[in-house]
Formats: C-alpha cells, structure tokens, sequence
C-alpha cells in the first residue's frame, strides 16, 4: 500500500516519507477501513507534524493526515452506520494519506451519490469546526441575542474562516475582519463589502482596529493565528470577554500572560473539533447533515487549491504552506 508516514516530530519538509511498502490496516472494533479518493492538506495535520502530536491511535504512530473521502472497504465488529462499498466522507483517521484508511465510525458518513470525491474530503472537517465556533460564539455572548459589540475574527481568509464570514452574514453578526496580506484583504473585501477589513501585515494596523471597533465592548474574538495577533485581540476584549483559540498559524509567542485575563476579567477558551465527538447523537446528525447539504450547494465555500498524487507529497506540502494560496490542498489515490 501506498501513503505517507512520519519520521519524527519536525518540519514537514525533513520528517515525511512516501512509502509504497506500508501494510494496509484492518479495522478493529468500532472502525472503518476506507478506500481513499482525496485526502486534505489541513493546517493542523501540518501543525500536528510540526509540534509531534500523537496520532489519535497508538497503534499507527506513524500516521499523517486525518480527513479526506473514498468508499468503504470493510467494517470492524459493532459498526453500524456504514458498510463496504459506501461512499463516504471521513475525519479523525490517524494516517489519511494513505491508499486504505482506518477510522473511528462516528466520524464516517455517506455521502450523496452527485457529489463529487475531492469536495466530499473537505465536507466535514471545516464545515463542523465551523458550527462548534458559532456555538461557541454565541455560548460566550457574542452572538445575534443581546451583542451590541463586534466579534474580532483572525485569518478570516482561512477556509474555516470563508465559512464563519458565511455564517455571520446570513445571521446578521458584526464581524471585524483580521487577514494577514493585502491580497486576502481585496479579496475579503469584494466578497463581504459590509465587513471591515484590518490587514495585520500593515503598519498601524493596531490603531485601524481600535478605529473600527470605535469603542465597542468586543465580547467574542476567534483566533485561529496565536502571536502578537492573539495578543492585540485579547487586550481588545472588553468586560468578561471570551478568546475562542482554535488554531495557531503563527508559531510567534503572544506574550500574554494568565494574570492578563484578570483585568475586566476576560477568558481564553480552546475550541476543537475532537470536542464535536462528545455532543449528543442529535446535533451530530444535524451537523453532519447541514455540512453536506453546505458543499453541495456552496462548492466556492469548499475551494480546492489543487490536487497532488500520493508520490507528489512535498510538492503538495509546500503548496499547501504557499502564503498566496487560496482553498484547500487534496492528495488523490493514484487513478
Ligand atoms: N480547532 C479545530 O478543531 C480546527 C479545525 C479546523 C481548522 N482549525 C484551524 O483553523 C485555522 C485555519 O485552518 P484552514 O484549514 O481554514 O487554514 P487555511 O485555509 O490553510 O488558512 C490559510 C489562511 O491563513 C492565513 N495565515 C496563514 N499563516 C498565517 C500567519 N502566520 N498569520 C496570520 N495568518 C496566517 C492566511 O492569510 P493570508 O492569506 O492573509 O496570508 C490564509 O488566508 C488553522 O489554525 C487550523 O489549525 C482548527
């Protein structure tokens, strides 16, 4: 079998491996084994490399990747919900990039017929992080009810951050954009006209964010960056507010300390998609149901940067880290 594994915590570009001699996994109870059609290149697989997480399971330590599509080979004992030869979308698989996939059945889905492999990879992950944020949002204050402030939104030009942008606009939410280049700032721009754009690579950019907040209490700020940007929207946050991190795309320290948070006592809150497994079995439906209808109706909320083989791996690594790169990287199965 064919796939991709690690050698070691490091730089992606010195610790992952093409191999053509990996031993297809068989499912244990509870997993799927998936055939794999298209795998993604998300930021945290590459985070995950970097900083030397454990993969989800032990017995593959070696693994990479975790979300993508293909068909159902065959089941572990007590799984239910699929069975071979199923098309599905799936996430939390520890080892992705690989021709034959293993992961936990709650996070396997079938998928419709019409829509195609490489938009069925990125119809979960982002779409599902996506509506934990929004929860969370709203669970800390931030949402429609009652907020007569702005929510700060860091790498709003992010896919996740494309599908909060969607999200604000059709319930009506104050959103304060934070992009890192110009480019993404023009773009932001022309696709949501109403939401104020502050560009973070700018000189000054910390006095134009102060200007459109215009003395607002900001009750909620999603960061997905980390560094000085977590720490200039954390400083913003007026009394009680709520830093929902969820990701870290700048390795820079924030320089905030714990006792930064007494002052008008504010609170730094984590946010993750492993979190999404624990919900009840009826919002999971629900989720999942609104994640596939969202790409099959909005594909531009689900852009594809390009699409590698396997083999290709460090040209498509390196894709994926391009800073003028829109949409998602997809390793494919050799046709
Ligand atoms: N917690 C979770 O469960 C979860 C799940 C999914 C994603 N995430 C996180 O969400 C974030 C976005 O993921 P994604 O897949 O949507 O990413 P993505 O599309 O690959 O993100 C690309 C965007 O990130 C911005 N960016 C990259 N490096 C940056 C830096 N050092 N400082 C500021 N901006 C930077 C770029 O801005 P410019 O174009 O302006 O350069 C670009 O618009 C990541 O942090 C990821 O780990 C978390």
């Amino acid at each position: 079998m064919r796939g991709i594994v690690r050698t070691g915590p490091g730089d992606p570009a010195d610790v992952l491996t093409f191999s053509d001699r990996l031993t297809p996994p068989r499912p244990g109870p509870g997993q799927v084994a998936v055939s794999m059609c298209a795998t993604a290149i998300h930021a945290g697989d590459l985070l995950g490399v970097r900083e030397g997480w454990a993969a989800p399971d032990p017995a593959r330590p070696a693994g990479v990747g975790s979300a993508g599509s293909g068909t159902v080979q065959s089941v572990g004992q007590g799984v239910t919900g699929v069975a071979p030869g199923d098309r599905v979308a799936f996430f939390g698989a520890a080892g992705a990039w690989q021709e034959v996939v293993l992961a936990p059945a709650a996070h396997v889905h079938r998928v419709p017929d019409a829509l195609p492999d490489d938009v069925a990879a990125l119809a979960l992950v982002n779409p599902l992080t996506m509506r934990m944020l929004m929860r969370a949002v709203d669970h800390h204050g931030g949402g429609a009810a009652g907020a007569d402030g702005p929510i700060l939104h860091a790498a709003a030009g992010s896919a996740v951050g494309t599908l909060v942008s969607a999200a604000a606009d059709r319930h009506d939410l104050s959103l304060i954009a934070l992009v890192r280049s110009a480019d993404t700032a023009a773009r932001h721009r022309a696709r949501w006209p109403k939401v104020p754009v502050i560009t973070t690579s700018a000189d000054g950019w910390e006095k134009r964010l102060d200007e459109a907040i215009g003395g607002r209490p900001v009750r909620v700020a999603l960061d997905p960056v980390g560094g000085p940007v977590s720490r200039a929207m954390l400083d913003r946050l007026g009394e009680g507010g709520t830093l929902l991190s969820y990701g870290r795309l700048d390795s820079r320290p924030s320089g905030f300390e714990p006792f930064d948070l007494v002052r008008r006592q504010r609170a730094a809150v984590g946010v993750s998609i492993e979190q999404w497994a624990g919900l009840d079995d009826a919002t999971r439906a629900d989720d999942v149901a609104f994640a596939l209808d969202l790409v099959a109706a909005r594909p531009d909320l689900a852009e594809i940067a390009g699409h590698y083989d396997l083999a290709e791996h460090a040209v498509a690594v390196a894709h994926a880290r391009r800073p003028d790169r829109t949409g998602t990287v997809l390793l494919t199965r050799r046709p």
